[in-house]
């Protein structure tokens, strides 16, 4: 059931977990979910209750459009991550899921799977990313939206089941690009001026027709769906604010958790646990 103080409990915990270290001897419980995106990769891990343990992120561009461009770069980053979250809770984890975007072809999965095998380790389960991403929203109907580096991913819900997605260009990448021309920065300082709190009223102001183009995608491929309310996730939606620009350009309430970049990483993994 969508619970959004369940939601907030697990993405802080999240949060917390790239932090905080600590001994395990159940290695072989752990399970490992593994995030390749076009803007980062990150893997976070839950131990049997199904708690967030551990996370490690790191910005990467070993993808591109939802598929991988650099197979090698990929490898070293998972087992670098790896490696990192290895050292720090004393164990060698064995078990991973991961997730690819809706209507990924087999041979593109495949890929995914043996970035992931590289690394040492098993591969006990594939989820579509819009279902890892409700295995923490729990939602019944309404429209997942997914806002990374490259494209506005949505996914209408409706019984619990993704009924409709789609997926078009216009993500975080292009909110860098606006602040590049606009403000006459670098693309790293764009990326940093996006994450800058003293920053957000001015970067909102700037980037607006970028959001109101988002918002714009998720209008025209909603048509026809009865959809009753926004669930906000992926690391553009950080930017304060996001939610109020949809909620005011569909009409709909729009619901953001705290820290919605980490959603489908984390449900990567509490969506395979829960299958098993
Ligand atoms: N605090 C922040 N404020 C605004 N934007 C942010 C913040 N943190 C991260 N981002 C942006 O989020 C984007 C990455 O989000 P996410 O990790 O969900 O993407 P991804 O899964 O790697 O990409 P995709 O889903 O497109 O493959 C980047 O464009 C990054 O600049
Ligand atoms: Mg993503």
């Amino acid at each position: 059931m969508f619970d959004p103080r369940r939601i907030d409990y697990l993405l802080s915990e999240a949060a917390r977990s790239m932090e905080q270290n600590g001994e395990f001897s159940q290695e072989q419980e752990l399970l490992v979910g593994v995030d390749l995106g076009t803007a980062y990769v990150v893997l976070v891990v839950l131990d049997p209750s199904g708690k967030p343990v551990a996370c490690e992120m790191e910005a990467s561009q070993v993808l591109r459009d939802g598929l991988v461009v650099d197979y090698m770069g990929a490898v070293e980053t998972v087992k670098r991550l790896k490696g990192r979250i290895e050292d720090r809770l004393g164990v060698t984890l064995h078990r991973a899921a991961i997730a690819v975007p809706p209507g990924t072809a087999p041979a593109d999965q495949k890929t995914h799977r043996y970035i992931v095998e590289a690394c040492d380790m098993d591969v006990v389960c594939i989820l579509e990313e819009p279902v890892a991403a409700n295995a923490v929203l729990q939602i019944e109907s309404g429209v997942i939206v997914d806002i990374g580096g490259g494209t506005t991913g949505l996914s209408v819900i409706r019984d619990g089941k993704v009924v409709f997605t789609a997926d078009e260009a216009t993500g975080g990448t292009h909110i860098s690009l606006v602040l590049m021309g606009g403000r006459k920065v670098s693309f790293e300082q764009a990326e940093e001026m996006k994450k800058n709190s003293a920053l957000q009223q001015e970067v909102l102001r700037a980037v607006l027709p970028v959001l109101q183009k988002m918002a714009s995608i998720v209008q025209a491929n909603i048509q026809g769906f009865e959809v009753d309310c926004v669930y906000l996730v992926g690391g553009t939606c950080c930017l304060p604010g996001i939610e109020e620009v949809f909620a005011r350009e569909l009409g709909i309430p729009t619901y953001k958790p705290q820290n919605p970049l980490l959603v489908t990483p984390l449900g990567i993994a509490l969506g395979c646990a829960q299958q098993m």
